[in-house]
C-alpha cells in the first residue's frame, strides 16, 4: 500500500494504541508496544499510509500528558502520528471492565456458563449509558477534531476497529453533521461474530444499538466469512433488515447499502524478519536456547477465550501416557498479564499458576522443570522464543484470527509444528497444514502434541513451508489493499 500525499484524510481509531508511554527512573519519556495482535497488524498499514492518524485510548498517566499535547497535532512517534484521546476515569472503567470486556468479549466468544451467567441488570444499563456510550463519543469528538485541523478538501476514510467502538458509526455521523454523508465509515471486528442465539444474550439497547451503529458503516468486516455471515443473519434476525445473504449486504433503509465483508488480517512478514535479526531479540535468545530438550511454546494475553487451563492439562494427561517424554521437552508458557480488573480474569491468572503448578509437582525432576511460565511483558522474548520453538500450541476456545500462529510461524528457525484449534479464525487458512485440535478435548489436545514432538523432519518441513508459503501469500499488504479496493468500489457506487 502506497503513500499518497494529498490523499483522502486518512484516520485509523482502535481502543489499544501502537505504543503506551511511561516515564523512566531519570524522568524521561518512554515507550513500550501496545498489547495484542491488532496493534502489530495497523502498525503495519498505518506506517505504509504515512499521512494516516492513528487515534487511540490514552492509557497511562504519561499517556495523559500525550493526550494533551496531541489534542491537534498528531504526536509524532516511530514514524507514525498518533493522537492520543483522554477519557473520563469512570466512563472509560465501565467501558472497559465493564461492557466491553466481560459482557461483549464473553458473548462474541462464547465463553458465559449461560445457566448461571452473565447477570444482566441496572448495572449493565448504567455501564452502557455512562461507559460505553460516553466513550464512544469522545472518540468521535477526537476525530472530528482532527478532521476539522487537516481540511483538505479531500473525503475522510475513518476506519474504526473492534468491540470497544461499536458505537463510533454513529456518533461519528451524529458528530461529523453536514460533513458526515461524505466520511466513509469501515468498522472492522476483530473478534468472533456468534450466531443469532449468542447475540440475544445481550440486553435489547445493546443488542440493537449496536447493530444500528454498525449499520451506519459503510462497510462491517470480519476476519472470517462465518463471522460475516453470522453477522448478516443477525441484523435480519433481530432488526428485520432487508439483506443480501450471497452479496453480504445489508439495506437498513431504503437506497442505503452496508457491505459486509471478510478480511483475513495478516501480518508484515519483512517486521518479523528485521525483529529476528535485531539485537534485543538476540539477546533475548540466549535464555531461550537454554531450555532443556525440545521446545513447546505457546503465547497469548491471559486470557479465558485463549485455552491456557486446558493446554496444561492436555500436557499433563501427555505424560501420563509417554512418560518416556519426560525430561524430553519444556513447555515455555508466554502469558502476557491482561484486564486484571475484571474478576474473571484475575481468577484465570490464578488457574493457570494453579494449573503450572499442578504438572510441575507431579512430573519435574531434579534436573527438569516440564513447564516455564513466564508473564513478562516483554516482546523481544516472544519473537526470540517464536524462533526457536518445535511445537506450536494454539488451543483458542475461539478466537477472531490468533496472529500468533502468523507471526510465530514466520519468524521459526525449526521447521516448528502448529497445533491449531479449530474454533480460532486463523484456522481457515492454516488449518490444513498444522494439527487440528478441538479445543475442549484434552485427550485430542495431548495425542496431537505427541504427534508433533514426535514428527519426522520431513513431515515436518513439508508442513512448516506449506504454513509460511499459506502466510507469505496473504500478508497485511493484501488485507490493506483488499479493504482500500473495497472503499474504492463502495464510493464508486454510491459517492
Ligand atoms: O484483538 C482483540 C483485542 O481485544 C484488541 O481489540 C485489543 O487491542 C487486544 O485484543 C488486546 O486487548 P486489550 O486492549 O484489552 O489489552
Amino acid at each position: 500500500m502506497e503513500a499518497q500525499s494529498g490523499d483522502t484524510r486518512f484516520v485509523i481509531v482502535s481502543n489499544r494504541g501502537p505504543v503506551t508511554f511511561s516515564r523512566n527512573e531519570a524522568g524521561e519519556r518512554e515507550h513500550s508496544r501496545g498489547a495484542g495482535g491488532l496493534v502489530t497488524a495497523l502498525n503495519a498499514v498505518s506506517r505504509r499510509r504515512s499521512e494516516a492518524v492513528w487515534i487511540a485510548s490514552a492509557q497511562s498517566e504519561e499517556d495523559v500528558r500525550v493526550a494533551k499535547e496531541s489534542l491537534d497535532e498528531p504526536y509524532e512517534v516511530e514514524g507514525l502520528k498518533v493522537v492520543l484521546v483522554e477519557h473520563d476515569g469512570g466512563a472509560y472503567e465501565l467501558m472497559y471492565n465493564r461492557l466491553a470486556n466481560p459482557l461483549l468479549w464473553f458473548v462474541q466468544h462464547g465463553l458465559y456458563d449461560l445457566p448461571y451467567a452473565p447477570e444482566l441488570g441496572d448495572d449493565t444499563k448504567r455501564a452502557w449509558e455512562e461507559g460505553y456510550v460516553p466513550v464512544n463519543e469522545n472518540f468521535a469528538e477526537a476525530v472530528a477534531r482532527i478532521l476539522e485541523t487537516s481540511q483538505g478538501g479531500e473525503k475522510p476514510v475513518i476506519l474504526v476497529h473492534d468491540y470497544q467502538l461499536y458505537m463510533a458509526p454513529h456518533a461519528l455521523r451524529e458528530r461529523l453533521g453536514s460533513g458526515a454523508d461524505d466520511a466513509f465509515i469501515s468498522l472492522f471486528v476483530h473478534i468472533p461474530w456468534p450466531e443469532t442465539e449468542g447475540w440475544r444474550v445481550l440486553p435489547s439497547y445493546v443488542r440493537e444499538g449496536v447493530l444500528r451503529s454498525l449499520l451506519e458503516a459503510d462497510i462491517v468486516a470480519f476476519h472470517t466469512e462465518g463471522y460475516a455471515r453470522n453477522f448478516v443473519r443477525t441484523a435480519r434476525e433481530v432488526l428485520g433488515v432487508e439483506v443480501d445473504e450471497e452479496e453480504g449486504v445489508v439495506r437498513p433503509e431504503e437506497g442505503r447499502e452496508v457491505w459486509v465483508r471478510a478480511y483475513p488480517i495478516s501480518i508484515d512478514p519483512e517486521e518479523f524478519e528485521d525483529l529476528a535479526r535485531s539485537d534485543e531479540v538476540l539477546q533475548e535468545e540466549e535464555s531461550v536456547k537454554n531450555l532443556p530438550g525440545t521446545l513447546l511454546l505457546r503465547v497469548d494475553r491471559m486470557d479465558l477465550s485463549k485455552n491456557i487451563v486446558r493446554g496444561f492439562r492436555a500436557y499433563d494427561r501427555m505424560f501420563e501416557r509417554h512418560p518416556e517424554l519426560r525430561e524430553q521437552v519444556t513447555f515455555l508458557a508466554r502469558c502476557q498479564p491482561s484486564r486484571g480488573d475484571i474478576p474473571e480474569y484475575a481468577r484465570y491468572a490464578e488457574d493457570i499458576q494453579n494449573a503450572v503448578d499442578e504438572v510441575n509437582e507431579k512430573h519435574a525432576t531434579g534436573s527438569w522443570q516440564p513447564v516455564v511460565l513466564s508473564m513478562e511483558d516483554n516482546f523481544p522474548l516472544s519473537v526470540a522464543a517464536y524462533k526457536n520453538y518445535d511445537v506450536l500450541l494454539v488451543n483458542a476456545v475461539r478466537d477472531g484470527m490468533n496472529l500468533i500462529a502468523k507471526e510465530a510461524v514466520v519468524a521459526n528457525q525449526k521447521n516448528g509444528v502448529l497445533i491449531l484449534s479449530e474454533t480460532a479464525g486463523a484456522y481457515e487458512e492454516l488449518g490444513e497444514h498444522a494439527l487440528t485440535v478441538n479445543p475442549f478435548d484434552i485427550d485430542e489436545q495431548a495425542d496431537a502434541l505427541y504427534e508433533a514432538l514426535t514428527m519426522t523432519d520431513e513431515e515436518r518441513t513439508r508442513r512448516a513451508e506449506a504454513l509460511e508459503e499459506t502466510i507469505r501469500a496473504n500478508t497485511i499488504e493484501e488485507w490493506a489493499e483488499a479493504q482500500l479496493k473495497d472503499i474504492a468500489a463502495y464510493r464508486e457506487r454510491h459517492g
